[in-house]
């Protein structure tokens, strides 16, 4: 098995990962002050900032000390059905006491997915001044292979790129969904896999096929850009439901 995997049954998989991710952020608040937090996208992790919006976990920590920052998004209106910041702020940011100036967001409403991401990476860079390496970040799993949006066979499905300098280089990019064509703004290898800790979430049935290939097979970084994890100096962990895990010895 190539991955660090841990399988939770499926009904307690919202709790297990809500408790997992207050534990990794109220360590980094006891010591440091703050938290920094990447959120993922999509329709998996949706369950589990619900779940994290409620009691106990709304009150487990100090989420005023946390700074909320986007793996990726859709390049569409803040308020459009597909945005990844409506949909984090639907499920986890409009029920927790936060710092409004530490939820730091995609300007999407700018004239270009180019300016968005220049101007996100810019915005990283002088609001996380000393702080770029990440506390956790969550990623999810697409069925092709691609994580945040880095998609089979993009320029930055390339594992040289983790170790490139946090200062002095792109944090973020625009890019193309192949499956689509819609436009997308994407963190780049090196700030999400030179974090501390990244999770991913991997549910249901659908991605079990996906998972076997990252946790078995032998596919290359620019087919399954997954694998950018394998060679990441952050602590990766594969928190997959039993559905999603099924069959994986
Ligand atoms: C996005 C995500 C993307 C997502 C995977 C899995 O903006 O869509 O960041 O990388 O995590 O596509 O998506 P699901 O959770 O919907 O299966």
């Amino acid at each position: 098995m190539n991955i660090n995997l841990e399988v939770i049954p499926e009904k307690s998989y919202a709790g297990a990962l809500a408790e997992e991710i207050v534990t990794v952020l109220g360590y980094a608040i006891e010591e440091k002050g703050y938290a920094t937090f990447s959120l993922s996208g999509g329709s998996t992790p949706g369950k589990v900032y619900r779940r994290l919006s409620r009691p106990p976990f709304d009150k487990r920590i100090d989420w005023k000390k946390v700074y909320f920052i986007f793996g990726d998004e859709r390049f569409v209106p803040k308020n459009d059905s597909n945005s990844n910041f409506r949909m984090v702020k639907e499920t986890l940011l409009s029920s927790l006491e936060v710092d409004e100036n530490k939820i730091l967001g995609i300007d999407t409403s700018l004239s270009s997915c180019s300016d968005a991401a220049k101007n996100y990476d810019k915005l990283l860079k002088d609001s996380l001044d000393g702080k770029l390496k990440l506390d956790l970040v969550l990623l999810g799993l697409g069925t092709d292979g691609h994580t945040a949006s880095i998609f089979p066979n993009s320029p930055f499905a390339d594992k040289t790129l983790i170790s490139e300098d946090l200062k002095t280089t792109p944090l973020v990019k625009e890019c193309i969904n192949p499956s689509d064509n819609s436009k997308r703004i994407t963190l780049l290898p090196n700030i999400l896999f030179s974090s501390n800790q990244v999770f991913f979430l991997v549910t249901g049935q659908g991605k079990n096929e996906i998972l076997k290939e990252i946790a078995k097979g032998n596919k290359k970084v620019s087919e399954i850009p997954a694998k950018l994890s394998f060679d990441a100096t952050a602590k990766v962990t594969w928190f997959a439901d039993s559905v999603a895990a099924k069959d994986l010895d």
